[in-house]
């Protein structure tokens, strides 16, 4: 009786390999293991053998039985796993389901401003000009009218970066302004034609960096736009023509504005531009502390030192530049009261955008 055992054995779970359904599965259940089963049969037979072969012959059944049983139960959890796995299959293609709404990205507000200032002054003919991020000091400062040592870094808070050589009174940093820009550009196109350089009319947008107390106020990180006007008699006159226009064109067309006598090493005169409070329209409120009056920029008359230094004979050449930060009009416009919120990442501030 055991070759015959051992049979069953084999045979059982060789067939049971080889299911595909629960139907199958039951099937094979009711032949190894139901109640007329060989199997079983070779129990109830128990009584008829000798009595020296019973408890080997019994032990042996019991042993098979319990590991067909064990394999059944490990078969059946498969194709419950297949079945199951069947029917999210199925469902995936339950074509009366709601579709599944994708959700839209946008651009940043920042990003937003950006652009829209780079239309205005696209239509007012300014080509935008990228400068780099990292800056040497010269760049940075010296060739903009800031030596080493000049007080007037100290509006600047600056990173510098490690650089391998020692760069002396150069170093390596991350822009404070996008200034240096100027100087870029102004020697790109005096190096397109040195003894008669064509006009510049562009916008330098970019990130800035400042070693700054972060703040409500005070990012560390923050875009500028440069604009330089460089070109035979420019005079004050276009600078407030352009930048009053600008306002116009960004706040409204009846938004008056004035200019402030202010200083800058890289402009002379220097002045600093401002609005009149879009909110209370000048009557004094809490957005403009009462002034009536947003400051949005600083510009001025670019100084013959700067000019020469970007390779443009001062005799010749006059122009205007200004400064602008986009994420302060941005606050302005939509009445942001904490800086800090353009980079922190949080969802529910810029999906309000
Ligand atoms: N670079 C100045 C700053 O970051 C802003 C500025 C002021 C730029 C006057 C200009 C300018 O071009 O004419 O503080």
């Amino acid at each position: 009786m055991l070759p015959e055992l051992e049979t069953i054995q084999q045979e059982g779970l060789d067939s049971l390999g080889k299911l595909q359904n629960e139907v199958e599965l039951e099937n094979w259940r009711i032949m190894y293991l139901g109640r007329s089963s060989q199997l079983m049969g070779v129990f109830d037979q128990l009584g008829t053998l000798p009595k020296e072969e019973r408890p080997q012959i019994g032990r042996r059944a019991n042993q098979i039985k319990q590991e067909l049983e064990a394999a059944f139960q490990q078969k059946s959890e498969a194709l419950r796993l297949v079945s199951i796995e069947r029917s999210l299959l199925a469902d995936r293609l339950d074509v009366t389901l709601p579709g599944r709404s994708p959700t839209h990205g946008r651009l940043h507000p920042a990003t937003q401003t950006l652009r829209l200032l780079y239309r205005i002054f696209a239509e007012m003919g300014f080509q935008i000009y990228l400068s780099r991020e990292v800056e040497t000091d010269e760049l940075n400062f010296q060739l903009l009218n800031f030596p080493p040592y000049h007080p007037a870094r100290e509006m600047q808070d600056t990173f510098f970066v490690k650089s391998k050589v020692d760069r002396g009174d150069n170093p390596l940093l991350m822009r404070t302004h996008t200034s240096p820009g100027q100087i870029r550009a102004m020697r790109e196109y005096t190096a397109r034609n040195p003894k008669d350089p064509p006009p510049v009319r562009i916008i330098t947008p970019g990130m800035c960096y400042r070693y700054e107390q972060v703040t409500a106020r005070a990012e560390m990180q923050f875009n500028q736009i440069e604009g330089l006007a460089v070109g035979h008699d420019i005079t004050f006159g276009d600078l407030k023509g352009t930048l009053s226009d600008f306002a116009r064109r960004m706040f409204g067309q009846n938004v008056r504005s004035r200019f402030r006598a202010s200083h800058f090493p890289f402009t002379e005169p220097s002045a600093e531009m401002d609005i009149e409070c879009f909110v209370c329209r000048g009557e004094g409120c809490s957005v403009c502390k009462r002034t009536g009056w947003l400051e949005i920029l600083g510009c001025g008359m670019v100084h013959p030192v700067v000019l020469e230094n970007g390779g443009y004979d001062p005799e010749r050449f006059t122009g205007f530049a200004f400064g602008v930060g986009p994420e302060r009009i941005a606050m302005l416009r939509h009445r942001i009261n904490d800086i800090r919120n353009f980079w922190a990442n949080d969802m529910r501030f810029l999906e309000q955008f």
